[in-house]
């Protein structure tokens, strides 16, 4: 079977408007804005008004992606949404936003991959084009992590926010698209990040609630040093799989969660900060939004060219972790 070149067709991004800066946090927890900059290199977050919910944020970054795209809602054959914030259990927040959107034609799915759940959606949604099955296929990565964060916890605290980004895949030309994906999981490692209050292991409760059950919980230094590790290889493995060396890439957008996580990449990858889109200083870590947001944003500074070799790559929980090489 003939398999058809698929990219990214057209990209967007939402961020509300609320920021939350490290000054806020110093008066919420015992922290202050040396040390978050210094051990995280983030400076300010994004925080959702309390009537807007996932699905609020993705459609705004979807319609944006969909007109970058040049096509129409009535074109989407297939809506992925990564999340870990979905607006509720279910509907879907990817049958929200089909509604939203007025996607009348589109099927539609959340992905749960924690915050490698984008690179899982492209690699899903990627194949199903490739084998002719779909044309249009919109990606998203929408969070409000805002919701499942505890406000008294400083050691999580300054890390996350929310907002969404989006790209339509479709068709391309030869040599252009996708040109790899590596994705894995380790389950053993699952206790490290997690909240687990709410589902059918610990349903949610007086009790569920009072043990803030409901909160991500993170063993942060083994995540930095999971991530440091599988940030590198997993970037090597697409690379290698692509049949393209690390002297190829012209852009990294990694996952931002972490300035040190991104340098030690850089540093593997023998990689020029200029060649790498960081914005965690503005955004925090938005989880699977956290790559189609700086992807998008890329793009809008003309940061990306055709013919580029971009290389994403994330990690998160599950864990997870996933990258993919890309010719613009
Ligand atoms: N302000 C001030 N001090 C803080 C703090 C904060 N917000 N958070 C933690 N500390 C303190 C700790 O209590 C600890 O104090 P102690 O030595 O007295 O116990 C000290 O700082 C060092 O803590 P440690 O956890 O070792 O710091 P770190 O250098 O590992 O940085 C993270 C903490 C969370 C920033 C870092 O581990 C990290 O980014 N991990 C990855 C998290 C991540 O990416 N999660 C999402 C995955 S998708």
């Amino acid at each position: 079977m003939k398999l058809h070149p698929v990219g990214i067709i057209g990209s967007g991004k939402y961020v509300p408007e609320r920021i939350l800066t490290n000054q806020e946090l110093e008066q919420m927890v015992e922290t202050n804005d040396e040390w978050i900059v210094t051990r995280t290199g983030i400076r300010e977050r994004r925080i959702a008004a309390p009537e807007q919910a996932t699905s609020d944020l993705a459609l705004k970054a979807s319609l944006d992606a969909v007109a970058a795209a040049g096509i129409t809602v009535e074109d989407i054959d297939l809506i992925i949404v990564a999340t870990i914030t979905p607006d509720m259990y279910f509907p879907s927040t990817a049958c929200l936003l089909q509604e939203k959107l007025g996607a009348k034609r589109a099927a539609a799915f959340d992905l749960s991959a924690a915050c490698s759940g984008f690179i899982y959606g492209l690699a899903t949604a990627s194949s199903m084009i490739a084998s002719g099955m779909y044309k249009h296929v919109l990606v998203v990565g929408a969070e409000c992590l805002s919701r499942i964060t505890d406000y008294t916890d400083r050691n999580t605290c300054i890390l996350f926010g929310d907002g969404a980004g989006a790209v339509v895949l479709g068709q391309v030309a030869e040599g252009r698209g996708f040109q790899s994906f590596q994705l894995g999981a380790d389950g053993a490692g699952g206790e490290l990040l997690k909240v687990c209050g709410g589902g059918s292991k610990v349903p949610a409760s007086a009790e569920s609630v009072e043990a803030k059950q409901h909160f991500i919980h993170m063993a942060g230094n083994d995540v930095f040093k999971f991530a440091v590790r599988i940030m590198g290889s997993a970037a090597e493995e697409a690379l290698h799989k692509a049949g393209k060396t690390k002297e190829e890439i012209d852009l990294l957008v990694p996952h931002q969660a972490n300035i040190r996580i991104i340098q030690s990449a850089l540093h593997r990858l023998d990689l020029p900060e200029e060649k790498c889109m960081v914005n965690l200083d503005k955004y925090g870590n938005v989880s699977a939004a956290s790559i189609p947001i700086a992807l998008a944003e890329a793009v809008e500074q003309g940061r990306v060219k055709e013919g580029d070799c971009l290389v994403l790559v994330g990690f998160g929980g599950g864990l997870t972790w996933g990258a993919s090489v890309l010719i613009w």
